[in-house]
């Protein structure tokens, strides 16, 4: 049966340990993968900009033995109208298996529905677990078997990331604190999620809308741009936002020793402060380069019963 990575709950905890633990090994050397790409051709279907997701994984999978093509959505027929089932059917004809930026959610779960080849998901406006995948392997990597005892704050707008988190501390068993503004928090289905996994995996999930109760003794605080792609950039929203900007007061209520991670592409200025992200850019970067290595074992955890 095809595997799709839609969205993180389909992974159970094990999965999730498995890539995280085998990252690891195959970063540093110490596991090999294999070409399970090898005469796979796989296509990127995308239509939002993209910069890590889009590189990262034609580069994972060249590294893999495989092809991949990049399809812009105004270059195919569905910017014309053609039925999104149509879509999957014939790509399903083609190649081995699509990755797909796209605004709307729902269209990517049709999408996958009547595609017959996996489906990965590279963000849309309500999940990006490729990113969630590979921020937890960061954390993983730099804090070992005590990234489960870390308290995490998200704090910032409750966009698709934060949605993911959500899904994250619950499948990972992870401590997250989120801190959104009262309207602009995020969606309650991916909250349920996250709080129905923590219940098998003992993490925890904390909301509110006080910035400095979220990031109060925290060793991990992160944050993502105020306005997504596809929203409206709104001067009430961005007002609404400013006590959330992760700078050197706020940061001045977490642990002395805090890191700071950032998905980007960062708005410095908006979400956080220059200063503060130079202060961390070596580690924001490690974040970001950790894209590749993740999707590499994701690609294999997926391709391996094609
Ligand atoms: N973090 C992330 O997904 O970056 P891109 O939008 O550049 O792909
Ligand atoms: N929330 C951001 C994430 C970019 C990787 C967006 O959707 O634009």
């Amino acid at each position: 049966m095809k595997r799709d990575f839609i969205d993180l709950w389909n992974l159970d905890p094990e999965e999730g340990w498995y890539i995280v633990k085998r990252t690891r090994e195959v970063k540093e050397g110490r596991e090999e993968l294999s070409k399970i790409l090898d005469k796979k051709h796989l296509a990127l279907l995308f239509t939002k900009p993209s910069t890590r997701t889009r590189v990262s994984f034609e580069v994972a999978i060249g590294e893999l033995g495989g092809r991949s093509m990049f399809l812009q959505e105004t270059q195919l027929q569905i910017s014309r109208g053609e039925d999104v089932r149509d879509t999957a059917r014939t790509l399903s004809r083609y190649v081995d298996g699509v990755i797909v930026r796209n605004h709307s959610h729902a269209w990517l779960e049709e999408f996958s529905k009547w595609a017959e080849v996996p489906v990965i998901n590279a963000l849309t406006d309500k999940s990006h677990p490729c990113q969630l995948l590979s921020d937890v392997f960061t954390l993983y990597e730099r804090f070992g078997e005590d990234t489960k005892r870390l308290k995490i704050a998200y704090v910032g707008d409750g966009n698709n990331v934060c949605n993911t988190w959500l899904v994250a501390a619950g499948l990972f068993g992870l401590n997250l604190f989120v801190g959104t503004p009262e309207d602009y928090g995020p969606d309650s289905y991916y909250l349920q999620a996250g709080l129905d996994l923590c219940n098998f995996t003992g993490g925890s999930i904390y909301l509110t809308t006080n910035p400095v109760e979220a990031v109060k003794d925290a060793d991990v605080v992160y944050t993502d741009v105020w306005v997504s792609m596809g929203d409206e950039n709104r001067e009430e929203k961005l007002e609404a936002l400013k006590p959330y900007q992760v700078n050197e007061e706020l940061l001045s209520h977490a642990k002395p020793d805090v890191v700071v991670m950032h998905c980007l592409p960062a708005k410095k200025g908006q979400e956080i402060t220059e200063e503060v992200f130079e202060k961390f850019a070596d580690f924001i970067f490690t974040q970001a380069e950790n894209r590749l290595h993740t999707q590499k074992v994701l690609l294999e955890f997926l391709f391996r019963n094609t």
